[in-house]
């Protein structure tokens, strides 16, 4: 598989089979993904990884995740602006649309938005956090490390979501990997073997052409 391959065929997945991921692949992803580049070389990556015991012993706190917690930050800017506003609207839409739930059925679609937190069965899962004195350009260096991981990932086979709703879990993920008091968490990444079955993997976000966001001077 070549990079094109891996960056038009990588989806976030969200039903996963139960197969087992082996640690020693996840080291060798990570240690890969080390080599994305980062201003100044800060690397600002600190990862915890959740697997086999330690996934079972985190999925046994299932019920502690449906607390409500303080969100770690805003996902999105308040009154998200246009074309943003659209795009978020239209990706919904069309995930519920596939799944056939209407916009009525708010269980539906709440339990649905709940399936992020048991990683929508994914066996394996990374938790990334940063320093909370860094700021945007490294939160983006972070950003490029997932996109390295993910697209290692899927070079092995291996398929990925990733998961800013662990934002608002995360006080107890925090407690749970005893992360350091001066690291925050950004997300969660599911890892695992893509169920080929699931109406939910047929989803294709879409993107807007890039006349409406290239310039050429
Ligand atoms: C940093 C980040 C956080 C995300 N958080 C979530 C999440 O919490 N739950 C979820 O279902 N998808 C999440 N996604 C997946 C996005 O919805 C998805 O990347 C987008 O719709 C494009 O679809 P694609 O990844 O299939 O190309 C996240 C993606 C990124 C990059």
């Amino acid at each position: 598989m070549n990079v094109s391959q891996a960056v038009t065929s990588r989806r976030s997945i969200r039903d996963f089979l139960e197969t087992p991921v082996s640690n020693s692949l996840l080291k060798d992803l990570l240690a890969k993904a080390s080599w994305s580049p980062s201003g100044g070389n800060l690397q600002p990556w600190k990862i915890f990884v959740v697997n086999n015991k330690s996934m079972k012993d985190f999925l046994s706190f299932q019920e502690k995740w449906l607390k409500p917690e303080e969100p770690a930050y805003s996902i999105y800017p308040p009154n998200l602006k246009e074309p943003y506003r659209t795009y978020r609207y239209e990706l919904g839409e069309q995930m519920y649309s596939l799944l056939g739930i209407p916009r009525e059925d708010k269980t539906a679609r709440i339990e649905q938005v709940l399936k992020n937190f048991n990683f929508f069965g994914a066996p394996a899962a990374i938790f990334c956090f940063i320093d909370k004195t860094m700021g945007p350009p490294q939160w983006s260096d972070l950003g490029m490390f997932l996109q390295t991981f993910m697209l290692l990932a899927k070079e092995s086979g291996l398929d990925t979501c990733a998961q800013e709703a662990w934002s608002m879990k995360h006080e107890s993920v925090s407690s749970f990997v005893k992360a350091d008091e001066q690291d925050m968490l950004f997300c969660g990444v599911a890892i695992g073997y893509k169920n080929e079955d699931a109406l939910i993997n047929q989803l294709k976000s879409e993107r807007s052409p890039i006349s409406q966001w290239v310039t050429f001077i």
